[in-house]
Formats: C-alpha cells, sequence, structure tokens
C-alpha cells in the first residue's frame, strides 16, 4: 500500500498588514462587530504587483526546505487559487518556472476555499497511483482583488496569503482518505459573477467583486462540516475522540467553534489562526497547518483532519497519520 506522507509545510504573509481599525476608516463598520462576529483582527493584503504567484513561491520554497528536498525532486505541483496571476498559463506552471522545475506535469486546481483540499486529494491520488513520487501541493491567493472595498459585508472577511506541502510515496501511513464534494445548485450565494465568457460587464453591479449570502452560507457551512466529519469518520472507522487534531478552514471563528462542539472537541485540539489573517481562501488550511507544525503543536503519528467549506457550493476533507 502505497500512501502520501506530508514531508514539509510552508507558510507566507504578505507583510502589508491591515487591521479592523484600518477598515473603520473606509466603511461602516467596527473592530467590535468584526470581532465578534468573525474573530478576524486583522488581514494581510498584498501590494500592488505582489501576485499569488509571489506569495506561491515563498511558501512552496518554506515547504521544499523543511522536507529536507530541493526543487528538482519535484515531480508533481498542483496549485489551488481562484486568483491566478493570468488566465493562462496556470499559477502552477509560472511557479515551476520561478523554482526551476522543468517537465513535471504542473496544474491549477479551483475549488475557491476548498481549494487546498481538492489539491490534496488529486495529488494523493497521483502518488497512490504511481503517477508522481514528491509532489508540491499549494493553496495561494490574493483574493482581495475580487474585493469591494465599499462593501462591509465581505471586504473585511478576506485576506491574502499562501500555504504549501511536500508530499512523499511511502509505505509509512499518511493520508489516509480524501472526500470531495460539490453542489452548483448554491452558485449564487458566493460568487464572482464576471468571467472570461460569459460576456458580463465588469462594472455590472457587482460583477467583478465576490458577493456573498453570508447568512445562508454560514448555515450551509456549519451543517455541511458535521456532515463530512462524519463520513470521514466513518469511512475509517474511526471514532470522534481518535482525531487528535482538527484544521478547519479559517473562515469565522463561529463556524470553527460550531464543528469543534460537533466533533465533541476541546478548542485546545484545534487550529485557529482566522484571527491573524481573515479568510485566505485556499491558502487558510496549509496556512494553519503550517503555524501548528511549526509551533511544534502537531506531533508526528498524531491524526489529524483538514476540513473545508467555500463557493461553488464546494466542501471537502483530508484525514492524515502524521
Ligand atoms: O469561506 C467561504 C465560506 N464563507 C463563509 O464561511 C462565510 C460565512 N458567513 C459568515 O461568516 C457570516 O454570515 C458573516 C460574518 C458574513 C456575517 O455575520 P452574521 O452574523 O451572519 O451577520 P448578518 O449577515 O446576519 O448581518 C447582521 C448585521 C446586519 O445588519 P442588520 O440588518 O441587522 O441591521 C448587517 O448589515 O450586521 C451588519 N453587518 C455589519 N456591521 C458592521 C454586516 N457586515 C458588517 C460589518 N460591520 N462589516
Amino acid at each position: 500500500m502505497i500512501y502520501s506522507r506530508i514531508i514539509g509545510t510552508g507558510g507566507y504573509l504578505p507583510e502589508n498588514v491591515v487591521t479592523n481599525h484600518d477598515l473603520e476608516k473606509i466603511v461602516d463598520t467596527s473592530d467590535e462587530w468584526i470581532r465578534e462576529r468573525t474573530g478576524i483582527e486583522k488581514r494581510h493584503i498584498a501590494v500592488d504587483g505582489e501576485t499569488t504567484c509571489d506569495l506561491a513561491e515563498q511558501a512552496a520554497r518554506r515547504a521544499i526546505e523543511a522536507a529536507g528536498k530541493s526543487p528538482e525532486h519535484i515531480d508533481l505541483i498542483v496549485l489551488a487559487t481562484t486568483t491566478p496571476d493570468q488566465v493562462f498559463p496556470s499559477t502552477a506552471c509560472l511557479l515551476q518556472s520561478r523554482l526551476g522545475i522543468h517537465g513535471c506535469a504542473a496544474f491549477d486546481v479551483q475549488a475557491v476555499c476548498t481549494g487546498f483540499v481538492y489539491a490534496m486529494g488529486v495529488a494523493d491520488n497521483f502518488i497512490k497511483a504511481g503517477s508522481a513520487k514528491c509532489a508540491l501541493v499549494i493553496g495561494a491567493e490574493t483574493f482581495s482583488r475580487l474585493l469591494n472595498w465599499e462593501d462591509r459585508t465581505t471586504c473585511v472577511l478576506f485576506g491574502d496569503g499562501a500555504g504549501a506541502v511536500v508530499l512523499e510515496a511511502s509505505e509509512e501511513p499518511g493520508i489516509l482518505s480524501t472526500h470531495l464534494h460539490a453542489d452548483g445548485d448554491y452558485a449564487s450565494l458566493l460568487q464572482v459573477a464576471d468571467g472570461v465568457s460569459n460576456g458580463y460587464d465588469k462594472v455590472r453591479d457587482n460583477a467583478a467583486f465576490v458577493e456573498m449570502r453570508g447568512n445562508e452560507v454560514f448555515k450551509m457551512a456549519v451543517n455541511t462540516l458535521g456532515r463530512i466529519v462524519d463520513e470521514t469518520l466513518e469511512k475509517n472507522n474511526l471514532q470522534k475522540t481518535d482525531i487528535d487534531w482538527l484544521i478547519p478552514h479559517q473562515a469565522n471563528i463561529r463556524i470553527i467553534k460550531a464543528t469543534a462542539r460537533k466533533l465533541r472537541m476541546s478548542m485546545d485540539n484545534v487550529v485557529v489562526t482566522v484571527h491573524e489573517h481573515g479568510n485566505t481562501s485556499a491558502a487558510s488550511v496549509p496556512l494553519a497547518f503550517d503555524v501548528a507544525v511549526r509551533e511544534g503543536k502537531i506531533k508526528r503519528g498524531e491524526t489529524l483532519l483538514m476540513e473545508a467549506f467555500g463557493g461553488g457550493f464546494t466542501w471537502g476533507s483530508v484525514l492524515v497519520k502524521y
């Protein structure tokens, strides 16, 4: 049996920080409202000219170094993003060139906030099928580029960042299972309506920006994440008590706490970084994971459950023996 073992992690946040107090100056909001309703205290926003690939490169280099590898060992790059540098080539191809890697498969995956979980599912299947031995998996976003800075219901929630892992084929347990789902009927609850082929005028309403019916997304997220946890445990014949660490998508502390309650898990075993960077979409799970690994919280041999929910709707989980 071949597993994908996580052998290195890396994360990167842009230097430019925007606090809740900074946002009070541009929209009708308050530090108190944002903290209470979301748990967010600040977010990192890429400056002009700083791209998704720039953030991805920093996170990828850190993950490769932590893995004790060099770029030439990488034989697959899967990059999750909703905010690519260009329409094409993919950000994965741009990153491949930056890292000086040639010839291996490199492509983007787009599942918004569930993107990293999807990318892990894809890379794990490549490794299990024998098509790759050492995969670089990245979640990277400059989500701030999609925000309407006059819309207080969305602009306070998101931030930019990147997280990465290196997976290696191993006979020792690593990723135990991945579970990916989507339901496109919910597209309009969380979307950027503008695109390449649908002919929208960018200035029509909010077409170029994130539009979200937050309250409805919130309820769906809480219910769906509870179900994905149950599905993951059942598939692996595990009990809730077998999970050492929950590494949730970092969108809202209230969603994270509700999921932990469903797992009957103490918040001491839940990785929380949402206060530091807000919702970084596909980057959020690998950023949180990297912080917990580097702080020495997560230890080898522990059982980790990563989960995410996002636009599409998409949702999924990754169960890992670390
Ligand atoms: O990562 C992808 C998945 N996305 C998510 O998981 C996000 C899910 N949704 C959420 O996290 C929450 O729904 C929000 C944080 C977006 C909103 O929190 P809420 O508790 O659901 O608030 P609400 O939308 O019901 O709004 C409550 C009030 C409204 O005012 P009224 O109608 O009660 O007078 C809003 O207009 O809060 C108002 N409001 C704000 N007030 C101050 C909305 N945004 C703000 C703001 N500052 N930034």
